[in-house]
Order: structure tokens, then C-alpha cells, then sequence
């Protein structure tokens, strides 16, 4: 009977790729705890929805009767915990689910984590991963980069969440002796990625012949990592990190958003012309910019690298090549996820869980 590890958040964009790989390159048994929020998406699972080894629970992880239910049945050698609202944009307009599911989900999740690590005889072999983010850190000048000494200062409610589930995962560690890790890692960008967030949204808004929105003057810098390098760094923390520890993930491929845009119309110009021959730059609209909006965030990875021996694979130049044709080739999944049409898919292919 092979280990079992719980990814909460895993039919999301980060989460499935963690799921992937544990199911494609592990022996673990991964049981996937996800509410299906609309940036859940189960059609992300599919190449691994069918293996002996994958276990779907719908579960909110505000819910503790539910995960003190899952814990009990499935006695996991660890949880990965990735389930969270992600996207800043949203957490302007409508903070209160980021308070309930980053704060008070993650809260229900180390509390449920704690009783159940109490019960344990052996106690070495479990761990408690929190993924979190850069954001955390706030916002940096032109210069210096984030690292694991760098003071929290949060400036969306986003990130004001996510600093907050940390600073709970932290207490959790010193109070109740809990293992847990901390992973900070810098803008993901990859297949399966939900298009509302920059790199996918353009993309998609290239392909329909839609405005590319680019926030203020593109000037704002973001440090870009493939979600398979963030997946196996998460990975790496549970089988290699030291509780109690935080470990930045980054792999130095900072861009301005301008940049970013820039280069994936360049992609597309050659993949994908235009009808009319134009750049799809023609379509790159400058907007009002996002509230709050950081100026740039850039991560030191040599905690990770030196500690653990992590080590990315893809520099930004080659990951968003394969992203670009990922979505050229997938169409289907974003009309699917876009349209609510995923919606049926999900209550046609899962009556039985
Ligand atoms: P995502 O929005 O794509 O996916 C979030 C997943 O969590 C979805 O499947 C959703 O259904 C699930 N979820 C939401 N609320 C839930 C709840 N109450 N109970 C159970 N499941 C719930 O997010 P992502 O981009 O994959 O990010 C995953 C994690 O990684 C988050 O914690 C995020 O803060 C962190 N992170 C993201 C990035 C990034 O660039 N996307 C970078 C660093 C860290
Ligand atoms: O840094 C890690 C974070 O990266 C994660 O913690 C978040 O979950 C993730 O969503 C991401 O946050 P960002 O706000 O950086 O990502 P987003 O794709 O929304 O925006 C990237 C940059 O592009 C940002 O500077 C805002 C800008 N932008 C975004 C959108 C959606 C635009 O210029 N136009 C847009 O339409």
C-alpha cells in the first residue's frame, strides 16, 4: 500500500500539476481536496483522473467535520496545501472569500492537521506544506530581491491573506509543535493556467481578436516561473524541508508585463499569423491600472537551491513557448472553464464520488 498524500487545491492551476506529478513520478496515493470553486477545474486531471492511485474529495477545507473525516479515512504522511483565492484583481473587488478560505480555511486545515498529527504513534514522517507567495513581502524598487529574511508587508488583500495563513502555518510550527514548511514562490505561468490572469489572458484575447489589457504603462515587473519547477520545489519541501523553515522559490526570469505581452505576440506571429498579416501587438491596449498595483517582485532561490538541490528546468524564454502552443492546442478546456460548460462535465463524470 503506497503512502498518501493530500494536495488541497488540486484541481487548480498549481495544484494539478503537483497532482500530476505525484501521480506520474511518485508512488504516492494523492487524495485531491478541492471545494471546485469556478478556478477549480477537474478536466485539468484528466490524464490522471483514471489511475488506481488519484482520489478525488469534494471538500471545502472550511469544513471540519469533512476534513476530520478525510484525515481519519485516509491517514496521509502529509498535506499539501495550495487551496486559496488567487487572483489579486478579484481580491479588490470582493475581499470576503479570500478572508474565509486563505484565513479562516487554513486555520480549520492546521487545527484539523494538529489533532490528527497529536493522534499519530509515528510523528516523523508527517509534514504540513504551505504554498504561499512572493506577495507577501509587498512590493520592491529596481533593485535587491526577496529572500527568507525579507519582513512581511502585504499590500493586497490578497496578499494580506495569504501573509496572514502564513504567520497561522508559523504559529502552528512554534505553539503546537506542528511540521510545518513554508514555500514562497514568485508568478507561476504554464498549462492549465485559469485565463484571467495575465499571460493566459492574453493569449486567449489574442486568439479572439480582443484588446491585450495591459495595466498602467507595462512598466510593473513580475519574476516568472514554469508551474512544473514550482511543482517539483512544493514536492521537494515536503520530502526534504526542515519544519519550521520557509523556502523561496524563483528561478530569475524577471520581465516587464510590456515585455511579457510582447513576447508572447511575437510567438503567436509566427505560430498562429493574423488574417491580415498585422502583429498581434496591434491589439495590445494600455488601461487603468490595478489598485495598489506592486511595482516589481524578484526572488533569491539559493535557500532552495543550495538546502534541497532545487533546480528549475525551464528559463521563462522556453516555458512560454510550450505555453503558448499548450493553449493554441487546448482550446477546448478554455471554452470549457470559460463558459460554465464545465460545470456539467463535472456533475456528468463525477456522480459517483
Ligand atoms: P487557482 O486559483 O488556480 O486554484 C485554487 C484551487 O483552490 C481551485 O482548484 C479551487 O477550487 C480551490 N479552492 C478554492 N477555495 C477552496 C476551498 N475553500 N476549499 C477547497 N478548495 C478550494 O490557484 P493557483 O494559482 O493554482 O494557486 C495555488 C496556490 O499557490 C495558492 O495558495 C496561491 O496563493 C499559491 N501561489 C500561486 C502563485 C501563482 O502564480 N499562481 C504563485 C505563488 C503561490
Ligand atoms: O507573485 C505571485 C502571485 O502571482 C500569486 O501569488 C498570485 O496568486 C498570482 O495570481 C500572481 O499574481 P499577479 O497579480 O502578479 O498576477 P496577474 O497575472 O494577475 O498579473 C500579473 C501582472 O500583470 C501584474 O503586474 C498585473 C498585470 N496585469 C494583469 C492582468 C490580469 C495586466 O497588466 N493586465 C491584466 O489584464
Amino acid at each position: 500500500m503506497s503512502k498518501t498524500l493530500f494536495v488541497t487545491g488540486g484541481a487548480g492551476f498549481i495544484g494539478s500539476a503537483v497532482v500530476r506529478l505525484l501521480i506520474n513520478k511518485t508512488g504516492y496515493t494523492v487524495v485531491n481536496i478541492d471545494k471546485l470553486t469556478y478556478a477549480g477545474n477537474l478536466e485539468s486531471l484528466k490524464s490522471v483522473s483514471d489511475n488506481e492511485r488519484y482520489i478525488f474529495e469534494h471538500i471545502d477545507i472550511c469544513d471540519k467535520e469533512k476534513i476530520t473525516q478525510a484525515f481519519n479515512k485516509y491517514n496521509p504522511v502529509g498535506i499539501l496545501h495550495l487551496a486559496a483565492e488567487s487572483h489579486v484583481d478579484r481580491s479588490i473587488v470582493g475581499p470576503g472569500e479570500f478572508i474565509q478560505t486563505n484565513i479562516v480555511g487554513t486555520f480549520n486545515l492546521l487545527e484539523c492537521a494538529r489533532a490528527y498529527y497529536d493522534s499519530l504513534e509515528n510523528k516523523d514522517s508527517f509534514k504540513f506544506v504551505h504554498v504561499s507567495t512572493d506577495e507577501v513581502f509587498g512590493s520592491l524598487g529596481n533593485t535587491g530581491y526577496f529572500s527568507e529574511t525579507t519582513a512581511y508587508d502585504p499590500r493586497s488583500p490578497y496578499s494580506a491573506s495569504k501573509a496572514s495563513s502564513d504567520m497561522l502555518a508559523r504559529a502552528w510550527f512554534h505553539t503546537y509543535n506542528l511540521p510545518v514548511v513554508i514555500t514562497n514562490c514568485t508568478n507561476n505561468y504554464g498549462t492549465f493556467h485559469f485565463p484571467e490572469k495575465l499571460i493566459p489572458l492574453v493569449i486567449n484575447n489574442a486568439m479572439r481578436q480582443k484588446p491585450l489589457p495591459v495595466y498602467g504603462r507595462g512598466e510593473n515587473v513580475r519574476d516568472w516561473l514554469y508551474v512544473d519547477d514550482h511543482a517539483r520545489g512544493i514536492l521537494l519541501a515536503f520530502e526534504k524541508g526542515k519544519s519550521g523553515e520557509n523556502y523561496c522559490i524563483g528561478g530569475h526570469n524577471e520581465r516587464t508585463n510590456l515585455e511579457v505581452v510582447q513576447v508572447i505576440c511575437k510567438i503567436l506571429d509566427e505560430l498562429k499569423p493574423r488574417a491580415d498579416g498585422k502583429s498581434y501587438s496591434e491589439q495590445i491596449t494600455f488601461v487603468t491600472d490595478r489598485a495598489g498595483h506592486d511595482y516589481r517582485y524578484a526572488m533569491d532561490p539559493t535557500k532552495i537551491q543550495s538546502e534541497l538541490g532545487w533546480k528549475p528546468e525551464d528559463t521563462f524564454d522556453t516555458g512560454i513557448k510550450k505555453t503558448v502552443q499548450w493553449y493554441l492546442d487546448n482550446q477546448d478546456w478554455v471554452a470549457h472553464v470559460q463558459s460554465g460548460e464545465y460545470q456539467k462535465w463535472v456533475d456528468t463524470n463525477y456522480t459517483n464520488r
